[in-house]
């Protein structure tokens, strides 16, 4: 047998400096093991981190419907590759699902992608240069900074907030009109309804702001808009605000929209996605389809076919989508009632957070969240760290717990 003893090598590492120095462990996902740890020793735990949909038994929330339709996927298809860009009827049925008769369903090209992290990457690949800039908010999901950095792209924030709480679109347009002068394009990422990690949504307000910015900018230089639709499905119907400001735009800023069946669908582990575009101009049109067929080749040829046929048969079986829309609803009212419970413990503790309407964040503001943190772990109450507050998972947080975990904030948070 060959010894397996650590040899010494003549050379510091044979990975490239760059990938020799990666962190190890998604911050979000040890804090969650940590918590895991502590509750299967005995320990009472309230574990908010993780972003999936837990029942109130604990166990990962899931639409039958979705396993009946994968059932009904004969398995030679979906054994058989699917096409680099994603079946057809699957691409229809996600336009059908964002733009419905919309005159944009006839302006839109799509590549079915991983999830919505899939989605992400291809825009940063094909929007930006190796070098440049992707924007977005302060407050923004990790995994934006990890694709452009894995992309040799970068990334940088405006201001997330006013000093009134209202969206900081003034903020936004400074950072557009910097990255027009210093590159010469934009790539922006708007995460709307149900922001994660602060659980806010765009009002109609800040979505006419944002709009007249972005068609000004428009005119300047190429600018893209990537809407991150990961957690629309979860949202309240009047928190969805994005389509008709979307109609607005078309044609004069690139729109892109990131689309998951993670969430909309909890099929987490399925990694159904999409990306879409919309584009007036059929030339133009033709070659983002080609780009974005390009780059799924280029990185993981093509996605998981049992998945995507059991999604398109979800999308398009009008019995099959009423009654999965009928469960997802259900869910919907399991995660309102927690937002309504927070929301009102939250303001009678007088704690700080952003307008929050529904989803599976919230963010709660706080002078210092490493010690927030700290404290609150101490009373075994688990939340994420984000920069000037923690972020609070109610999509895996009982009724039963939130004054527990109220209780631990109003402890664990410093006087400003
Ligand atoms: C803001 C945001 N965008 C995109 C995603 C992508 O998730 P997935 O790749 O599972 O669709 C997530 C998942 O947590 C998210 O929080």
């Amino acid at each position: 047998m060959q010894s397996v003893e650590a040899r010494t090598s003549p050379f510091e590492s044979r990975l490239v400096p760059a990938s020799a120095a990666r962190p190890g462990d998604d911050p979000i996902f040890a804090l969650n093991a940590q918590a895991q740890g502590r509750a299967a020793s005995g320990e009472s735990i309230l574990n908010s981190t993780l972003g999936a949909l837990m029942t109130d038994e604990g166990r990962l929330a899931i639409l039958p419907t979705v396993f009946e339709a994968f059932r009904r996927v004969p398995a030679e298809r979906a054994a058989a590759y699917a096409p680099i860009s994603g079946d057809r009827e699957f691409l229809d049925a996600v336009i059908g699902d964002l733009f419905g008769d919309s005159r944009l369903s006839a302006m839109a090209v799509a590549a079915a992608t991983p999830g919505g992290t899939g989605a992400c990457h291809h825009a940063i690949v094909n929007f930006l240069e190796p070098g440049q800039k992707l924007l977005t908010s302060s407050y923004y999901w990790g995994p934006y900074a990890i694709l452009a950095d894995h992309t040799r792209r970068g990334l940088e924030t405006f201001s997330m907030f006013a000093q009134d709480g209202s969206f900081d679109v003034d903020a936004m347009e400074t950072a557009i009109d910097r990255l027009i002068d210093e590159q010469g394009r934009v790539l922006l990422f708007l995460n709307t309804p149900c922001h994660n990690p602060t659980g806010f949504s765009l009002d109609d307000g800040d979505w006419e702001r944002i709009v007249a910015v972005l068609e000004r900018a428009g005119q300047r230089a190429p600018v893209t808009l990537l809407l991150d639709l990961a957690y629309a499905k979860f949202a309240r119907p009047d928190s969805i605000r994005w389509p008709r400001y979307v109609e607005r735009l078309a044609g004069k800023v690139g729109l892109l929209f990131a689309w998951t069946a993670s969430k909309g669908f909890a099929q987490y582990g399925s990694r159904v996605g999409a990306l879409i575009a919309i584009e007036s101009d059929p030339v133009e049109r033709d070659r983002i389809r080609n780009a974005i067929g390009y780059s799924c080749r280029g990185t993981w040829s093509n996605c998981n076919h049992l998945g995507m046929l059991a999604i398109t048969e979800v999308l398009t079986d009008p019995e099959l989508r009423s009654r999965c829309d009928a469960e997802r609803d259900e869910l919907r009212r399991l995660l309102d009632e927690r937002v309504d419970v927070f929301q009102d413990l939250a303001k009678k503790a007088g704690l700080r957070y952003p307008r929050y309407e529904g989803g599976f964040f919230v963010a709660v503001f706080t002078p210092d969240a490493e010690a927030t943190c700290t404290h609150m772990r101490e009373r075994g109450v688990y939340v994420v760290p984000l920069d000037g507050a923690v972020r609070i998972a109610l999509c895996c947080t009982r009724v039963a717990d939130l004054p527990r975990l109220v209780d631990a904030l109003v402890a664990g948070i410093p006087p400003a």
